[in-house]
This record gives structure tokens, C-alpha cells and sequence, in this order.
């Protein structure tokens, strides 16, 4: 059977004020109805039944993570004791998913990507599973066209540009510098990873054994008292000595048996206040409002408001301007990344 992993431990910081810590980017909706998480949800439900879907997380968010996603069981909610990235997160799911279902088939995604159209999306899982009918071990990839150089991507090297939508995959390459990913989007063999996967919990399993050694023993420690009444000492003490690493590093740059569908679907990481203006409309000076604003002889600008307050601007170009309860960022609009400075700043001043 088919299970859903949500994968919900990361902080978000680039969506300051709106994110924080208790309130990462994947419960903020955005200027949309449901949040990113509610709509990774609905992306694969009805064709994932809800018993079937699980979500890694951390103790602070279980209680929030549970309030958008009332449908999923509790126990499915997994905390993780500290965050140690995706590896030992995908490990930890594929570890209580095996246990529930030695047959199990999972599909890995992200909290806080946007999707917009479900059934391409259904379809190209549907194809993922059909592709693993002929050949269980693979561990299957979800690939997007680039267009950009981004160095914050993984980038896969298929075997040939064809008019497949399944292709074997020659080789894996997780944030390569710029140069690297100017001559990747060039070459055109190369797709953005999607951090989008499917695979079967046992074959993910060996791989991490295979590649990472460390975790996979601490894994197979952790197994033995799945459904104990030791199990929540064992992960608290186990967990947290794991190294930290991502799946991309752990196991795709090493695993030659990788495939990818190509994506026929939308992908928006959400990186930054920028996917505000991709994802909602325009007026027809650009400028992208969300909430209680006014925008006077102003032109390309991202204005959010939460709340009651009246956010106005007169005579501006190219700034972001986010108004919380407690706190208001005013930026411009090409400086997002140094929003991560910002947030450290703050964090040190306390
Ligand atoms: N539970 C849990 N625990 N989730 C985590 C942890 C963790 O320790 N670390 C990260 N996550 C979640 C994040 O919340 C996010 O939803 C997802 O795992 C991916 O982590 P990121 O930290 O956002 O990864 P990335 O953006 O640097 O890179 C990945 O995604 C790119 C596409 O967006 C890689 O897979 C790249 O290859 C890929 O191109
Ligand atoms: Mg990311």
C-alpha cells in the first residue's frame, strides 16, 4: 500500500515575521485558503486515505501540526526529540511504516512546497508505483525542468533528453556552486530535484544502511522496541546521536539505483517572500496585497498584513513590507536572503 510522509522540521526564517519558530512557513497559508501543510493533504487524499498518511515533525509542532491535519491519526504524528535533517527523519518514518506494513510503498514530501494541480501530480505518483511493480528496489525521484542556475537544488543527470516521462538516472548532485549549476542547466540533461520521492520503506531502509552506516544501525536499535512502552525513552536517547545529514547527501549522491519521473506538474519551493507575488495576483502595477492594505503610486511590491491594522504605502518601488502583531519587516525586495541575517541578528539580540 501507498503511505504519505509528510516531512515537517524546517524552520522557514525567510518568511520572517509571518514564520517562526512555533509558526513555520508550512501553517501559513499565503494569501490562499489552506496551509501549505493542509494543502500537501489534500494533494494526495483521497487517493492516500488518511490512516495511511504520517508526519515527522518536532515536539513543539505536534499540537499545531495535529490542528490543521485532525484527520490523521495521533500516532502518526511522529515527534523527533531535535531536528537532525532529512535522513534520519525519512529513516525514523520508513522505520514505523515497515513495522505497520512490510510491503509498504512511500511517498516522501516536503510540508511546505505548493502544488497547484493534484491530478498531475496523482498521476505521475501513479506512475512512480507503476514503475515499481517492474522493479521494487528503485528508489524513484520527482525531477523539474530548470530554469535557473539555483544552487539551493539538487540536480539530476539523466542518460538522454527522449520524450520519456521515466528516466534512468545517470547521476545525483545536491547544491553544486554556481558554476557547476550554470553548466547543468546548459548541458539540458539535468532536472531540479523536487525533494518529491517514492520508494518502498524496506528499500530506502538498506540504502541508508548501505551509505550510512551510523544511522542505519541506530535505526535498527530503534526497531527493536517499536510499539514498547520503551519506545519513547529509546528515541529520545537514540534519535539525537544520529549525524546530521540530508537524504540528498546520505543516499542519492552515493545510489546507483535511481530513477526520475519528469514532473508535468507546477513545483514553487516557496523559498522567499517572492513565491507571495508568483502564487497570488497582481495589480496592474505589480504589486501583490495580501490582507488589510492600501497601495498608493507604488509599484512591484509585496504587502502583507495580518490582523486588523491598515497597511499603506505611497511612493514606493520594489520593497516587501510584512505587518504582524508584533513585529514589521520592511525590506527591499532584492535583498530577501539577508532575511536569514536579519532573523540571526534578532535571535542574538534576543
Ligand atoms: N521532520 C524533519 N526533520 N523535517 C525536516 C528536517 C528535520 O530535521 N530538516 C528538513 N526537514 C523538512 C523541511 O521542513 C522541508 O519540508 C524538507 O524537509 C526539505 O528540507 P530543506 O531544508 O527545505 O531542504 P533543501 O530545500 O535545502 O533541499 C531539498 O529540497 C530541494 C527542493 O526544494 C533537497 O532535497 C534538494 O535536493 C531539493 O532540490
Ligand atoms: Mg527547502
Amino acid at each position: 500500500m501507498l503511505h504519505a510522509v509528510i516531512m515537517a522540521g524546517g524552520s522557514g526564517t525567510r518568511f520572517w515575521p509571518l514564520s517562526r519558530r512555533l509558526s513555520p512557513k508550512q501553517f501559513l497559508t499565503l494569501g490562499r485558503k489552506r496551509s501549505l501543510i493542509q494543502s500537501v493533504y489534500d494533494r494526495c487524499h483521497p487517493m492516500i486515505a488518511s490512516e495511511r498518511f504520517w508526519v515527522v515533525t518536532n515536539q513543539q509542532l505536534t499540537s499545531t501540526t495535529q490542528e490543521h491535519l485532525p484527520r490523521i491519526p495521533v500516532s502518526q504524528i511522529i515527534a523527533e526529540p531535535c531536528g537532525r535533517n532529512t535522513a534520519p527523519c525519512i529513516g525514523l518514518a520508513a522505520l514505523l511504516i515497515e513495522a505497520a506494513d512490510p510491503e509498504a510503498t512511500m511517498v516522501v514530501m516536503p510540508a511546505d512546497h505548493v502544488i497547484q494541480d493534484y491530478q498531475k501530480f496523482q498521476n505521475a505518483i501513479a506512475m512512480a508505483e507503476e514503475a515499481l511493480e517492474n522493479s521494487p528496489e528503485e528508489l524513484i525521484l520527482f525531477g523539474i525542468p530548470p530554469v535557473s542556475p539555483e544552487t539551493g537544488y539538487g540536480y539530476i543527470e539523466v542518460s538522454k533528453s527522449d520524450s520519456q516521462q521515466l528516466h534512468q538516472v545517470v547521476g545525483f548532485r545536491e547544491k553544486p556552486d554556481l558554476e557547476t549549476a550554470k553548466s547543468y542547466v546548459e548541458q539540458g540533461r539535468f532536472l531540479w530535484n523536487s525533494g518529491i520521492f517514492v520508494w518502498r520503506a524496506s528499500t530506502i531502509l538498506s540504502a541508508i544502511r548501505t551509505h550510512q552506516p551510523e544511522i542505519g544501525r541506530y535505526l535498527d536499535e530503534l526497531r527493536s522496541h517499536i510499539g514498547t512502552e520503551q519506545w519513547n525513552e529509546a528515541l529520545q536517547k537514540t534519535f539525537p546521536l544520529m549525524p546530521s545529514v540530508s537524504i540528498d547527501y546520505a543516499v542519492l549522491e552515493h545510489e546507483m539505483k535511481l530513477s526520475v519521473v519528469e514532473a508535468k506538474f507546477d513545483w514553487d519551493d516557496v523559498g522567499s517572500w517572492e513565491a507571495m507575488s508568483r502564487l497570488n495576483p497582481q495589480d496592474e502595477a505589480g504589486n501583490t496585497s495580501i490582507g488589510r492594505t492600501c497601495v498608493v503610486d507604488s509599484n512591484d511590491c509585496i504587502i502583507h498584513s495580518s490582523g486588523e491594522q491598515v497597511v499603506t504605502l505611497l511612493g514606493m518601488e520594489n520593497c516587501i513590507v510584512v505587518h504582524t502583531l508584533d513585529a514589521t519587516l520592511v525590506a527591499d525586495r532584492s535583498d530577501q536572503n539577508a532575511i536569514r541575517e536579519l532573523v540571526k541578528r534578532l535571535e542574538e539580540q534576543g
